[in-house]
Parts: C-alpha cells; sequence; structure tokens
C-alpha cells in the first residue's frame, strides 16, 4: 500500500502574483535575477528550510512565467487577479486544499520579494509564533526611513493592534517608525475562517493580507511580534534601485563565504561571482572579474582583472588574464590571456598557452599547445605540444557548413596559415609563413605558398657536440 502523502505542520505560501509595476519591466519582479538565480529562488530556499516542506507559490496570469520557473521545486496556486495580499493569501488557502494530505497546522506566509530573508529569521517567527499561541506573528523593523512600508500600530501597552498601509495612513501614522517586513505565520485553522471577512481598502480597493492583525486583535487572539535591525535584510525588492541594493548585499554574501573558505580575492566589492558557482579553496581572484552559472575553479589557480567565465571548468594552477570563457573546459596549468576568449565546446589539454587575441571555438587543444597571438581555431582538433602561429586561422566555413580540422601532435603552423577545412595535418607536420593549405598533409611534411604544395622539410642542424 502506498502511503498517503502528508502535508508537514507548517507550509510556506510565498506570495509572488503581484504586478510589480515599479520595476518598469516585462520580466516579472520576482523573476529578475540576483547573482544568476531569480530572486524569489533566495526566498524559497529560506522557505523550504523552515517549514520542512514545498512552498506554495501564488502566481497571476499577468505574470504566469513566475509559475513555471517555481515549478520543480514549488507547488503552485493561481491569483486569478492580483487584487491585493490578502486576496493572493486567499487564493493560496484555495490551493492548499486541494494538495494531497492532511491540512497544515500553522502558515509560514512570505513575501516573494525579500530575497535576503533567512530560514532562522523564520525559524525565531515560528518559535515566537507557537510560545504566544497567536493567531497571526509579524516580522517588524524600525527605521528612520519607513517610506511607502506599511506602519506597525501598537496600543498603550505596547501590544500589536493593527498595520495601516502608507497609502492609507493619516499624517500621525506616518509618523510611525516600525514597519511591517512582509513575513508572517498564521493558525492556518483561524486564517481559514476569518481570510473572508477581508475587505477591499477604501483609498486603493486593494484587499490587504496586514488588515488580518486587526481581525484577530478583535477576536481576542494573541498577535506574535519580533524585531530585527535595520540592516536592510527584509527590503523588500519593488523597484530597480533596490534590485541593485539587494544584489550588492548578496554578493557581499556570497563572496564572505568564498573568502572564509581559503578564497583569495583583492577587491570582494568587484567579484562578481553566481550563487552556483564553486571555487576551491587557494583560488585568486583579481578586481573586476565575473564568474557565472555552472563554473567551478580548481586550487592554486588566478583569475585574472577583466576576466568574465561562463558555465566553465577550470583546473588547477592557471592563469586566466582579461579573457571570456565560455561553456568550456579548461584542464591544468593553463595560461590564457589577455585578451583571449574561448567560445562554446572547448577543451584545453594540460599547460597550454592561448595568448593575445586567441581564440577558440569547439575544439580540443591538447595538452601543451601553444597558441600565442592573434589566431583563430574553430571546429579543430590538436594535438599535444602543437605550435599555432600568429595569425593562423581554420577557414572552417563555407558559407553553408562548419568542417573540421584535424592537427596532429607536434606540428608547427607556421605565422598566417590559413587552414582551409576539411583538412588533415599529420605529426609533425609543418607549413611555411602565409601557406593556404587546402589539402591534407602527411605526417612529417612541409607545406608551402599559395596553395600550399608539399616538401619535405629540411633536416634539422645537428646539435653542436657539447665541449
Ligand atoms: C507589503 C505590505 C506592507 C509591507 C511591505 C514589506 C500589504 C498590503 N502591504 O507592501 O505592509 O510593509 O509589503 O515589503 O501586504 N502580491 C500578490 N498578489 C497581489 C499583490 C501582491 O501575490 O495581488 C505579492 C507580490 O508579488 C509581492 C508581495 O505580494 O511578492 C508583496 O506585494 P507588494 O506589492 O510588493 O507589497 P508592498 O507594497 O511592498
Ligand atoms: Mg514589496
Amino acid at each position: 500500500m502506498t502511503p498517503q502523502p502528508r502535508l508537514a505542520r507548517t507550509r510556506a505560501i510565498v506570495l509572488a502574483a503581484g504586478l510589480g509595476t515599479r520595476m518598469k519591466s516585462r520580466l516579472p519582479k520576482v523573476l529578475h535575477p540576483i547573482c544568476g538565480r531569480p530572486l524569489i529562488d533566495y526566498v524559497l530556499d529560506a522557505a523550504e528550510a523552515a517549514s520542512g516542506s514545498r512552498p506554495l507559490v501564488i502566481w497571476s496570469p499577468p505574470v504566469e512565467a513566475v509559475r513555471d520557473a517555481v515549478a520543480s521545486r514549488a507547488e503552485t496556486a493561481l491569483q486569478a487577479e492580483p487584487r491585493g495580499t490578502g486576496d493572493a493569501l486567499a487564493a493560496g488557502l484555495t490551493g492548499l486544499a486541494t494538495l494531497a494530505g492532511d491540512a497544515p497546522a500553522e502558515l509560514l506566509v512570505l513575501s516573494g520579494d525579500v530575497p535576503l530573508v533567512e530560514a532562522d529569521l523564520l525559524d525565531a517567527l515560528l518559535a515566537e509564533h507557537r510560545a504566544a499561541t497567536a493567531a497571526v506573528s509579524l516580522i517588524s523593523v524600525i527605521t528612520a526611513d519607513p517610506g511607502r512600508l506599511g506602519r506597525v500600530v501598537r496600543d498603550e501597552d505596547g501590544e500589536v493592534e493593527r498595520i495601516i498601509e502608507a497609502k492609507d495612513a493619516t499624517e500621525d501614522e506616518l509618523e510611525i517608525e516600525e514597519i511591517n517586513s512582509g513575513l508572517y505565520a498564521f493558525d492556518a485553522g483561524w486564517v481559514r475562517a476569518r481570510i473572508g471577512d477581508l475587505r477591499p481598502s477604501a483609498v486603493t480597493g486593494e484587499i490587504y493580507i496586514t488588515d488580518l492583525v486587526a481581525l484577530a486583535r478583535a477576536d481576542g487572539r494573541a498577535i506574535g511580534s519580533i524585531q530585527v535591525a535595520d540592516d536592510g535584510t527584509l527590503d523588500g525588492i519593488n523597484d530597480r534601485a533596490q534590485l541593485a541594493e539587494a544584489t550588492f548585499a548578496m554578493q557581499a554574501r556570497i563572496n564572505e563565504r568564498h573568502l572564509l573558505a581559503g578564497v583569495t580575492m583583492l577587491d570582494p566589492t568587484t567579484a562578481h561571482v553566481d550563487a552556483s558557482v564553486h571555487l576551491d579553496a587557494d583560488v585568486t581572484l583579481e578586481p573586476n572579474v565575473s564568474l557565472r552559472g555552472s563554473t567551478r575553479v580548481a586550487a592554486g589557480t588566478t583569475i585574472g582583472t577583466g576576466s568574465l567565465v561562463v558555465d566553465t571548468l577550470i583546473g588547477r594552477d592557471c592563469r586566466i588574464l582579461a579573457s571570456v570563457l565560455e561553456s568550456s573546459e579548461v584542464e591544468d596549468s593553463v595560461q590564457i590571456g589577455p585578451f583571449a576568449h574561448l567560445r562554446p565546446g572547448s577543451s584545453i589539454g594540460t599547460g597550454v598557452k592561448l595568448g593575445n587575441f586567441a581564440e577558440v571555438k569547439n575544439s580540443r587543444l591538447d595538452a601543451g599547445v601553444q597558441q600565442h597571438h592573434m589566431s583563430y581555431i574553430g571546429d579543430a582538433q590538436v594535438g599535444a605540444r602543437t605550435n599555432i602561429g600568429a595569425g593562423t586561422i581554420t577557414a572552417n566555413y563555407d558559407g553553408k557548413r562548419k568542417k573540421r580540422t584535424t592537427i596532429g601532435a607536434d606540428a608547427f603552423i607556421g605565422v598566417d596559415t590559413m587552414l582551409v577545412a576539411p583538412v588533415e595535418l599529420g605529426a609533425g607536420a609543418r607549413t611555411g609563413a602565409g601557406a593556404v593549405v587546402n589539402r591534407d598533409v602527411p605526417a612529417g611534411k612541409l607545406a608551402v605558398g599559395v596553395p600550399a604544395r608539399l616538401r619535405d622539410p629540411r633536416p634539422e642542424p645537428e646539435e653542436p657536440a657539447p665541449g
């Protein structure tokens, strides 16, 4: 018998159906990336850790992409029209009822736009909520700059009475410096009974989740609250300025983790490292580098100033300077740059040197290959220790199809050689300066001229006997 899936005691609902108009963007607000991940992903991390279950994300048709973006890790529920956070919670409760298993006893409700929130704060909120046997608990922040945020109104005894939205507030209420962070815990049974009693704001016509606080008070139920420092951690993202601030803070958090794990950063404020990047201890990042996506860098490697590395594996003891590396693999002790470009599908063997303006695309360079200056190797296989002279080009495209070039080990490609693919050069083959090679060159042969003709290379001069 298959056991019935059980809903956890705590379920997190993440509100993400709003239009986010202040972002002035075609992309839904919560999908804007921070350090390479949609910002809602960070909220889902915290929600999942604190609730111990798959979060439920509320989306609406204008931001349908949200549903698809979270589908692999969250349940989703539709809010037919984004009529406010209270209506979004109502949609969440309807969605929860359709999930198999027991109904949860308590709910964590989070705004999808608070990416810096961490699970331990949500744990503290749940602890307070349970200790107070509250109907609703919230996290507030004391700030000198309460702006457009909801104000927490307290009675003479300091108990939370209600939350008033800035747009609906009186002059006096706007003076309140304790703001609502948009993170709540609810008694699930209570909120189910009361959600239908929310009424639209007379000022904005929106249905506010925050009005549930006054309803709990009217029911004589306890309201839990914890206050946290105004360090920006709970700032919602509503516009691009706030997005930039949160990105800066998240990057600092990521970089701190790497620094403590043994990565050297000459200037952590200009090291842009996606959340998904893996760096071994003893990696060095110089100023102004960007490491993106699934990039991994092994010990002893330095990523030099002005480098952009995307989805690339880099081995040990490499030195990359002012270069762009995309979707490629680099083995140990490789030197790249300045101003080299690895395009997707490149595989660079141990000890290879790629110098100024070297471009490699979809090619394998075996160990010890040298490609020092201004050349393009595309759709090619290059054997170990082969030297690619300055200005060498693989003419891999005939206007219709890409064709391959194969060069054996220990070959010497003279400066300004044109390798007209498909073409194969054997081990130890050589080309003269300016050769246009449009036929295969057997192992050990020399190709010279335009188009190139084959010759036997002159024998190497004998080493003078020592003496
Ligand atoms: C909300 C709070 C405010 C608090 C602030 C903290 C309300 C009424 N106000 O204001 O007290 O100080 O957060 O950041 O809740 N959403 C929906 N459906 C909707 C509307 C919004 O899912 O119909 C989602 C949004 O996508 C967003 C979250 O709810 O993730 C909050 O909405 P937002 O418009 O940012 O609310 P604030 O004005 O910031
Ligand atoms: Mg907001």
